[in-house]
């Protein structure tokens, strides 16, 4: 069993934040004509998302929802095995849906919920993911909307975790194995 520890900081408040603010306005400009239905994977994208819309242009007609899924235990590897947990409280029918979410690693999580609201008759379905990690994609997926490409390390901070921990750091991590 490895032992993690706290690693050095891969991208710090200042830039995210800045990135932020670019990304709102990318979502801002698609969504200028059209109401959005923003749904948060819970939990690492609430607090990108709690920030990337309240820096979405106000006149942009928006509503939020939220789903839980599990895709990882307390590990840094992908299981393949992605569950709902906590479903969306309102009905998608004929909705422009933005998923956000804080990571999109092998893809798998991304293309079973894709799989899952496109049942559901939405209009459209658009990805906005803060860290996209290449490297280790499994499906062919690509978030529509992105903040950063990452190397392949896993990180901690700014929403995302290690088995439930560090998701209230205000920078991202990364984070490193203790022999
Ligand atoms: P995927 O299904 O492999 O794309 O993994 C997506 C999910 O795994 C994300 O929503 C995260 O919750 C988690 N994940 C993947 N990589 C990392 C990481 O580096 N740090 C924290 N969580 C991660
Ligand atoms: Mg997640």
């Amino acid at each position: 069993m490895n032992k993690y520890e706290l690693g050095g900081v891969l991208l710090g408040r200042d830039v995210i934040k800045n990135k932020v603010k670019e990304l709102a306005k990318e979502i801002s400009l698609y969504y200028k004509n059209k109401p959005v239905h923003v749904i948060g994977v819970l939990k690492g994208s609430v607090i990108f998302l709690s920030d990337l819309v309240r820096e979405v242009d106000r006149s942009i007609q928006m509503k939020l929802d939220f789903l839980s899924v599990s895709s990882y235990g307390a590990s840094t590897k992908s299981s393949g095995v992605v569950k709902i947990n906590k479903d969306l409280d309102e009905s998608v029918v004929n909705k422009n849906l933005l998923i956000v979410e804080d990571i999109v690693d092998t893809g798998l999580t991304l293309q079973y919920l894709i799989n899952i609201l496109r049942e559901r008759s939405p209009k459209e379905i658009k990805v906005c993911s803060l860290l996209d990690k290449p490297e280790r994609r499994i499906v062919d997926l690509k978030a529509d909307f992105y903040g950063f490409t990452i190397p392949d390390e896993f990180v901690v901070g700014y929403g995302l975790d290690y088995g439930g921990y560090w998701r209230n750091l205000p920078d991202i991590h990364i984070l490193r194995k203790v022999d």
